[in-house]
């Protein structure tokens, strides 16, 4: 009995095996533990010399069983640690990283910049009422200005009888929207998309824009001029620049003004801030009474300036890149190649 129990348990290969060993012998039903139970049948005689024995027995296979077990640990531990290492020196496996898009980046400097200036962030929807986009910015349904906005009409099913909506085809109606919301005084910059149907080498059919607007008791031209020549001089990092206001026209500005930004063309790079070409980069002017007036606003009270610029083009110029479209498609090579992708 011994010497087949301490065989078996030297045999077994796992905790398992052992396991079932220790039932065999000192289970309830097991061996020993049977013999332990005849005991009692026995003369006293007999039981003197069987039961110390019985005793040192299962003493002897209850340590045997608990060395054995000890050893499968170690065992197992030392496999472990011999499969499974790591190197933590090794280099790791270099993953390719996104990096943010010129577009964005670029808003967030103008953002920064004219946010230094007291300006907050407004927003507005994308898909935008045509009161928004056009009635309340005083173009009305058959004003000229409608047609040469290449709008995008969101569609209608038959018996639809919301207001007519379309992608807005500029920031201004964000204008309405923050002085409902906020009435006046007000200084907000709104950037966003914006979308018309055009498609060339300048124009494609979604693009960014970013608008100014405050209005105060009295703001005028002249605080205009200041924050645009402060905000292309950040904007550039140029020490000095020269904007050019010519008279133009928006239904929602009167008067109205395009402003261009000195510049000069040498060796096919552009220069800010000297030379002398003249680059077109927004419109704005004195936001009309009726804009104020759509918008909740008292024009007898309040007067201030807005301002649209295109913000892929602010990118253009500032990066050097000559096509517009290529802002939108993706493409790995053309973002490295401008240093905007690792
Ligand atoms: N909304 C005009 C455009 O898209 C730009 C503009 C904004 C002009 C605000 C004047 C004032 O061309």
């Amino acid at each position: 009995l011994r010497s087949t129990y301490l065989a078996r348990v030297a045999d077994a290969a796992d905790a398992a095996a052992l396991e079932e060993v220790r039932l065999a012998a000192l289970g309830k039903k097991g061996e020993i533990s049977l013999k332990m139970r005849e005991l009692g049948k026995m003369t006293p005689e007999e039981r003197q010399t069987a039961g110390p024995a019985l005793n040192r027995l299962k003493d002897e296979i209850d340590a045997a069983i608990r060395a054995r077990k000890t050893a499968l640990e170690d065992a197992a531990l030392d496999a472990r640690l011999r499969d499974e290492w790591l190197d933590v020196t090794m280099p790791g496996r270099p993953r390719p990283q996104g990096t943010i898009h010129p577009v964005s980046q670029v808003t967030e400097e103008v953002t920064t910049i004219f946010a230094d200036m007291g300006f907050a962030v407004a927003e507005g929807p994308q898909v935008e009422s045509d009161w928004f986009n056009f009635d309340a910015l005083n173009i009305p349904p058959e004003h000229p200005a409608r047609q040469e906005h290449d709008t995008f009409f969101m569609h209608r099913a038959a018996g639809d009888d919301r207001p007519p909506h379309v992608l807005r085809t500029h920031t201004s109606p964000v204008q309405i929207r923050a002085m409902q919301e906020q009435g006046a005084p007000i200084r907000v910059i709104a950037p966003g998309r914006v979308y018309r149907m055009d498609m060339d080498q300048t124009h494609t059919p979604m693009f960014h824009q970013v608008e100014g607007l405050a209005i105060g008791r009295d703001i005028s031209m002249a605080n205009l001029k200041w924050v645009l020549e402060e905000f292309c001089r950040a904007f550039f990092e140029v020490e000095a620049v020269e904007l050019r206001f010519r008279a133009s026209h928006f239904p929602f500005t009167e008067p109205s003004a395009e402003v261009d930004i000195r510049c000069s063309w040498e060796g096919g790079k552009l220069q800010i801030g000297q030379g002398d070409s003249w680059m077109e980069i927004l419109g704005s002017g004195m936001v009309h009474p009726k804009v104020l007036e759509a918008a909740g606003v008292d024009s007898t009270q309040w007067q201030g300036f807005a301002f649209g610029m295109g913000i892929d083009r602010l990118a253009m110029l500032k990066y050097g890149i000559p096509d517009l479209r290529a802002f939108f498609e993706s493409d790995l090579r053309w973002l490295r190649h401008y240093g905007f992708a690792a």
